[in-house]
């Protein structure tokens, strides 16, 4: 009995929900380090309610909300992949110590001098062209992947996969000389913000939009995963990614959190800034 009172006493006190948080008291007057009143307090409520709700994203999700009318969730989506602040200002070195789940975009960049010390050649079975070389594990992951689909009638191959930070500075400076930078920013990396340079993404098949309308593309929506690989640049989740729609852009994350990132149908920079970076 006294067990069970000592129970009762401590959910009452901690305040405990579901949520990954032990939120203090709302009614505290204080909640995640903000002064709750009565013009913030309807919205804390619905803001600590959304799965993806950050405790100390709680300021930032309030500012973003008096600039953009979209919906909470949108809110929390956008203000957790860092767009409050703006693309290429503010850049942060990506943290080479999560290794497999290492995130370079807009926001995060790697150095010029950076180069993955276990790039390994894709089997030519697997692959064309010259830029064919993958991490280790994300290469024999992919090497499984195309060897499993060939059993289905289905041919993926690779295109382009490491990029040095040269290569990619060449090919950004390229486009830019015949388009405007806005609509280049969009489609291609600038050097050291491409995720080409850890090693672990692979361009397949075919770098059109129409690649979308073959098996190959659905054999790889249904099954990438599988060998801990996702779509990268999803339809529809432009504004969270920063590039538009790529269909043939695979990132190696390994298979458990291929897994999530499918099941949640999230991108994987909403997966590091919950799961990653708010650990
Ligand atoms: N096309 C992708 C965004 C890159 O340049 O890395
Ligand atoms: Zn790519």
């Amino acid at each position: 009995m006294k067990r069970l009172l000592l129970l009762i006493m401590i959910l009452f006190t901690c305040g405990c929900t579901n949520n990954a948080y032990v939120y203090s008291n709302i009614d505290d007057n204080i909640f995640c380090n903000v002064k709750v009143n009565n013009s913030n307090r309807e919205i804390i409520n619905l803001l600590k309610q959304e799965k993806y709700f950050i405790c100390n994203n709680l300021e930032k999700y309030l500012d973003y909300s008096i600039l953009n009318t979209e919906d909470i969730s949108t809110i929390v989506k956008e203000v957790n992949v860092g767009l409050y602040r703006d693309y290429y200002k503010d850049v942060v070195e990506s943290d080479l110590s999560k290794d497999y789940l290492v995130l370079v975009n807009k926001y995060y960049y790697l150095k010029d001098n950076y180069v993955p010390n276990d790039l390994e050649n894709i089997s030519t079975d697997c692959s064309v062209g010259i830029n064919s070389y993958l991490r280790h594990e994300a290469r024999l992951e992919f090497e499984k992947l195309c060897q499993d689909a060939k059993k289905d009638d289905i041919n993926i191959y690779n295109l382009s996969a490491y990029r040095s930070y040269e290569k990619q500075n060449k090919i950004y400076n390229n486009k830019v000389k015949t388009k405007d930078v806005a609509l280049i920013d969009s489609v291609s990396a600038r050097p050291g913000h491409s995720e080409h340079q850890t090693g672990l993404t692979v361009d397949i098949n075919l770098l059109s939009k129409q690649f979308d309308k073959t098996n190959e593309y659905y054999w790889m929506i249904n099954n990438s995963y599988k060998y801990g690989f996702i779509l990268r640049y999803p339809m529809d989740k432009e504004k969270l990614t920063g590039y538009d729609y790529e269909p043939w852009h695979y990132r190696y994350v390994g298979r458990d959190v291929a897994l999530a990132i499918h099941s949640e149908d999230i991108t994987f920079d909403e997966y590091y800034a919950y799961y990653i970076d708010n650990n």
